[in-house]
């Protein structure tokens, strides 16, 4: 493209709206990456953490691609996003599973788009690690094959891949500790436990589970909800997972505003545990498919800078809602 006419394109863009740690612009984020409109990101970005539209097979109302058009579009898009990258800057992108229309069989596209994503060329990405996002309250689906003909389970998780330029990207795990069990709770109460070696070989020496690190490494299973609620779950000490948030501020005053909420929103608890893990304050994260601007609020109530593109203008109104939350004015210095 010519330069004068994307030199035009760049000054033109202007954020839909902003608060002093971030900014949401609404536009399609291949055309913004292609034209150079972020270009000043380039190399600032700490964090890409998103749910991209799923290739699914039916179109859903905010649109998707499918096939193979879905699998090309995405594959491209992994060059554009890394540019934004700092070199020790990570990719986490959730997918969910998705069906073929007409038969009980579970579509490759999620699983080939993550490849491909991973693997397209002039990106240099690798996978740290998958994630397994997991949501006992998803309601059962393919209806079809599962409450009608019984025939499949239900599908109840999320693929949540991690990946970076580098093969040591900044991250901590001890800023993402999940609550102790109660047994460990009593064993470091007592001090008193079963050191040697267990029927896997692990040897535990006497001294294994002595120390208080303040709780214990969080596991790339995540669970979301509890389907017991008398059983304890140990979420990680980010904000709480559950994604039937129809208590949380955002739903709340959807409802009473007579807002349909956008139909597929991030789990506000994923997002942060992922701000938290890959990110410390002052840090650039960056949601490409920004919907409602989940990431955006998660990442300014923790203190991190922000930037959001979304191609529908029409949930502007619900991100700019999320900043009406009280709880951003009350968050606490990290
Ligand atoms: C799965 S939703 C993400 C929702 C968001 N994480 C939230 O919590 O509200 C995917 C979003 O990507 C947007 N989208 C689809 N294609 C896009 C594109 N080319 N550029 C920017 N946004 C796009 C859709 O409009 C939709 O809001």
């Amino acid at each position: 493209m010519e330069k004068r006419i994307m030199a035009k394109r760049r000054a033109k863009l202007s954020a839909a709206f902003s608060t002093s740690s971030g900014k949401y612009f609404v536009g399609d984020v291949v055309k913004l990456l292609r034209t150079g409109a972020l270009k000043r990101y380039e190399g600032k970005v700490q964090l890409i953490v998103t749910s991209p539209p799923f290739p699914l097979n039916l179109k859903k109302s905010y649109g998707n691609l499918t096939g193979d058009s879905y699998l090309k579009w995405f594959t491209e898009l992994a060059p554009l996003l890394t540019k934004l990258l700092k070199p020790t800057g990570s990719v986490v992108i959730e997918i969910g599973n998705a069906w073929e229309s007409s038969r009980p069989v579970q579509s490759l596209l999620p699983l080939k788009a993550l490849i491909g994503f991973l693997e397209s060329k002039g990106s240099n990405l690798r996978l740290c690690q998958e994630f397994i996002c997991y949501n006992p309250s998803r309601l059962p689906s393919p209806a079809a094959w599962v409450t009608t003909r019984r025939i499949r389970a239900v599908d109840s998780y999320t693929h949540i891949w991690w990946m970076a330029k580098n093969n040591f990207p900044k991250a901590n795990n001890r800023r993402v500790l999940r609550p102790y069990s109660k047994k460990m709770q009593a064993l470091l109460k007592t001090g008193k436990f079963n050191s040697g070696e267990r029927p896997s070989h692990h040897w535990i020496s006497e001294t294994a589970f002595l120390k208080d690190c303040g709780g214990s490494i969080s596991h790339n299973l995540l669970e979301m909800d509890p389907l017991d609620p008398d059983r304890e779950v140990r979420l990680p000490n980010a904000f709480s997972f559950s994604n039937t948030s129809s208590n949380d501020y955002f739903s709340r005053e959807c409802k009473k505003r007579k807002i349909t909420p956008h139909p597929a929103r991030m789990p506000m608890g994923l997002a942060a545990f992922f701000v938290q893990f890959l990110t410390t304050s002052g840090d650039l994260v960056f949601d490409p498919f920004g919907g409602t601007n989940t990431t955006g609020y998660v990442a300014e109530r923790l203190r991190r800078k922000w930037l959001t593109t979304e191609i529908s203008r029409s949930y502007l109104s619900q991100a700019k809602l999320r900043f009406t939350d009280p709880a951003l004015k009350k968050r606490k210095k990290k």
